[in-house]
């Protein structure tokens, strides 16, 4: 059982030191805008934030929302896509924006499962974006989140056996109010702090609830599967 602390002590984090990203809303703010939230989300499942920024800004200038990304030129898109890697991304990227224009009046479904039906959103995107764009309460765990939880609880089971674990901790600690926020300040924590080789457990505002920190070896978690 995780302290029910975590949440607000990280939420106080994110207020004062959240990542300043282009998709984004400033902590404690309402939603940012669905489509940017969707675009990045798409855009950040295989690539990392500093090469995605510049796509995104090129993107959103070039199309600005679902109903011009729908009627684009494959050729364009694809095109302007170049350098961002899985091509079939990009194809789905689209197939999804026109979804959203002719099958659902030019909105993204509010709710993990509408999403989820859409191509290219799997699981993790549809728990993404149900929380940042909707705020949506939703479990939203990528490798970051996973590693960040691993260590709250000083994890024994091995990855990736320990997968449902993790979900199941990470359920726990997630508030029902701040959705979107909470899952950024996770991902934030992951990616600045919480890393995955010498982690900055001195600058950490979780140490106190961590038990990998408490150990005094935070690196030896998450624990991996012997290969
Ligand atoms: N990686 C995936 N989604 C992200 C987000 N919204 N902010 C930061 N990193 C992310």
């Amino acid at each position: 059982k995780l302290p029910s602390t975590i949440a607000p002590s990280l939420l106080a984090w994110y207020d004062r030191h959240a990542r300043d990203l282009p998709w984004r809303s400033p902590p404690g703010n309402a939603p940012g805008d669905a489509y940017r939230v969707w675009l990045s989300e798409v855009m950040l499942q295989q690539t990392q934030v500093a090469t995605v920024k510049p796509y995104f800004d090129a993107f959103t200038r070039r199309w600005p929302d679902f109903a011009a990304l729908a009627g684009a030129q494959d050729a364009d898109v694809m095109a302007a896509w170049a350098g961002l890697g899985y091509y079939a991304r990009a194809r789905n990227m689209l197939a999804c924006a026109r979804a959203v224009v002719w099958e659902h009046g030019g909105k993204l479904p509010d709710s993990e499962a509408g999403l989820r039906a859409l191509p290219g959103i799997g699981d993790y995107t549809a728990a993404a974006i149900a929380a940042i764009a909707f705020e949506r309460r939703a479990v939203v765990v990528d490798a970051n989140v996973e590693r960040v939880v691993a260590r709250l609880a000083a994890l024994q089971t091995p990855l990736p056996r320990g997968k449902a674990e993790v979900r199941a901790l990470a359920d726990q600690v997630t508030p029902d109010a701040r959705a979107g926020d909470f899952a950024q300040a996770m991902m934030d924590l992951g990616a600045t702090i919480c890393i995955a080789r010498r982690p900055q457990c001195m600058l950490c505002p979780l140490s106190a609830d961590c038990r990998a920190c408490a150990t005094g070896e935070p690196e030896a978690y998450p624990r991996r599967e012997a290969k």
